[in-house]
């Protein structure tokens, strides 16, 4: 690939804030001597914040029970202590349970083909929404900044839950603020279970909350008094805390068997490159399962996995040979941030906009992993085959082009595209029932897009021109890696890459939906790198 040079903007940070400790004692499985991992163990002992798990306390990440019943989420701004000293104001989405509990920003669950109903009630002070990120939902349920609500108002979600099982998430989506809300906190986890998903819990003996566990990864950046900090107008918003279920440093015990980590990155622009490594040893392989829409036709062995923006993975860990003292640490390794938009309508030295952030594409230690206990006698062997979306490659599909790049003013665009300048017209119509191919080609004067479609999950059907640390990757002839074989609905598109993906415009519905296409990268959604269009009759 072309050399060019990172973007000056994000490479004048602090060192990241891990601290060294003493040395922690046991290797593991037999992974040893090898290289990349140095002074793992040192860092190790700074982890030692117990995981919040979703449905096990009643602070974030708590799940709900009512699923069925109609669920309340109240937005305000409750102080969370989260790093050592003061607590941070942090904006949440909070639910009175039948238990009278309050819960903030709860973990949801939904059968597919059940209802979701939630009634958003307003406090926040200002506009807000909640969209149904991955849902295959009407107009008036996908809480895009087209429907507004108002401060003091209510407004009922109810909608038929028509995806398939996996994990979605739901966040906030007012026009122009959704970087700004989504980093203070407003957002959470929606878990969807059908039959095939619950027998595959059986089959390997998996509890959810104790090896089954959600994980959403977000950095946030942490400023004076542990305050929150977000600057509207900011390009990519990185923090210097990653937070997971808004743990930071966690440490997670796990007993010896299958350990199943369900990841969504709620993260405003940071990408993850996921690998799980010991001290000195090598990566430990993971199976991944599944992604945006669901399982995988089967399981497809990794070591390492790129995360974008708002994407998810459903990955499995084979601890069943593990020992008690035994650990590895969930990592986000090093690669190449491809920010080759350097200096483009920026100045050339600008403010630190994000002391003690670790900069885009360097290693970062994520979560620490324990193993703790006996293992289980209930641990079957993975099924071969997983699921079938069973969408075929249509090779008559209707193309539509669309480029990714930036203006010399700095500002980024979709074709002529700017949801600002367009002042947030559709730009096209799509009649319902027609399968298209959205050709996406991202400009080498670029960074990596996580381009995001509300209201219908997608396949990805090639990628070309890949970079060479996505290229490696390829397990098929149209330059698909694993993450591309399942159903997604965001899709993380390269400098110099043109990835073609094919969606399915049907729905039961009628007259005029409107939705969005964007960019999730929630600085470049806010500045405008999304469009509208309509599907019609
Ligand atoms: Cu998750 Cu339009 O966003
Ligand atoms: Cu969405
Ligand atoms: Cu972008």
């Amino acid at each position: 690939m072309d050399q060019t040079p990172r973007n000056p903007r994000r490479r004048r940070l602090l060192a990241g804030g891990i601290a060294a400790g003493i040395v922690a004692t046991a290797g593991y499985f037999g992974l040893k001597h090898r290289h990349g991992n140095e002074g793992l163990s040192a860092r190790a002992t700074s982890f030692r914040n117990k995981l919040r798990i979703p449905g096990a306390s009643a602070r974030l990440g708590e799940a709900s029970e009512a699923a069925d019943a109609s669920i309340v989420l109240q937005t305000g701004i409750h102080p969370q202590p989260i790093l050592e000293g003061a607590a941070s104001d942090i904006w949440t989405y909070s639910h009175r349970n039948a238990a009278g509990q309050l819960q903030h920003n709860p973990t949801l669950f939904a059968r597919t083909g059940s209802r979701l109903k939630v009634s958003l009630d307003n406090r926040l002070g200002d506009d807000t929404t909640i969209h149904w990120h991955g849902f295959a939902v009407d107009e008036l349920n996908d809480g895009s900044g087209l429907h507004p609500v108002r401060h003091g108002q209510r407004y009922d979600y109810d909608f038929e839950v028509r995806n398939r099982a996996g994990l979605y998430w739901y966040h906030a989506h007012p026009h122009g603020q959704t970087g700004l809300q989504v980093h203070k906190g407003l957002a959470g986890l929606v878990v969807v279970e059908d039959d095939e998903e619950i027998s595959l819990q059986k089959r390997l003996g998996l509890t959810w909350g104790v090896d089954d566990i959600a994980l959403s990864i977000s950095d946030k950046q942490f400023g004076p008094r542990n305050k929150i900090i977000h600057e509207i107008a900011a390009d990519d918003w990185i923090g210097n805390e990653v937070l997971i279920n808004w743990t930071p440093d966690p440490v997670f015990e796990a007993r010896p068997g299958w350990l199943r980590l369900r990841l969504a990155n709620t993260s405003n622009a940071r990408l993850y490159r996921i690998a799980f490594a010991s001290d000195e040893g090598a990566n430990l392989p993971f199976q991944l399962l599944g992604t945006d829409g669901g399982l995988l036709d089967k399981p497809y062995r990794m070591e390492t996995a790129f995360l974008a923006p708002a994407q998810r993975l459903d990955l499995l860990l084979d601890l069943r040979s593990a020992k008690a003292g035994e650990w590895l640490m969930m990592r986000s390794l090093a690669y190449d941030p491809m920010e080759n938009d350097a200096g483009i309508g920026m100045p050339e030295d600008p403010a630190m906009e994000h002391p003690g952030a670790v900069p885009m594409g360097e290693n970062m230690d994520l979560l620490l992993i324990r193993v703790a206990g006996e293992a289980r006698e209930t641990a079957g062997e993975l099924p071969t085959t997983l699921s079938a979306h069973g969408i075929g490659i249509r090779e008559d599909a209707k193309r539509r082009p669309f480029r990714l790049w930036i203006q010399d003013s700095g500002r980024w665009m979709i074709n002529n595209w700017n949801y600002h300048l367009a002042h947030g017209g559709d730009v096209f119509e799509i009649a319902r029932g027609s399968v298209e191919r959205w050709e996406i080609t991202n400009e080498m004067v670029s960074m990596p897009h996580p381009v995001h479609l509300h209201g219908f999950q997608f396949i990805v059907t090639g990628r070309t021109k890949s970079p060479k640390q996505v290229a490696e990757q390829a397990i098929d002839p149209r330059g698909r890696t694993p993450h591309d074989m399942g159903l997604l609905d965001t899709v993380l598109v390269w400098p110099g890459e043109t990835v073609s993906i094919q969606i399915d415009f049907s729905q039961p519905y009628s007259g005029k939906q409107r939705y969005m296409f964007h960019c999730h990268n929630l600085e470049h959604e806010d500045q405008g790198m999304m469009i509208g269009f309509a599907v019609t009759d």
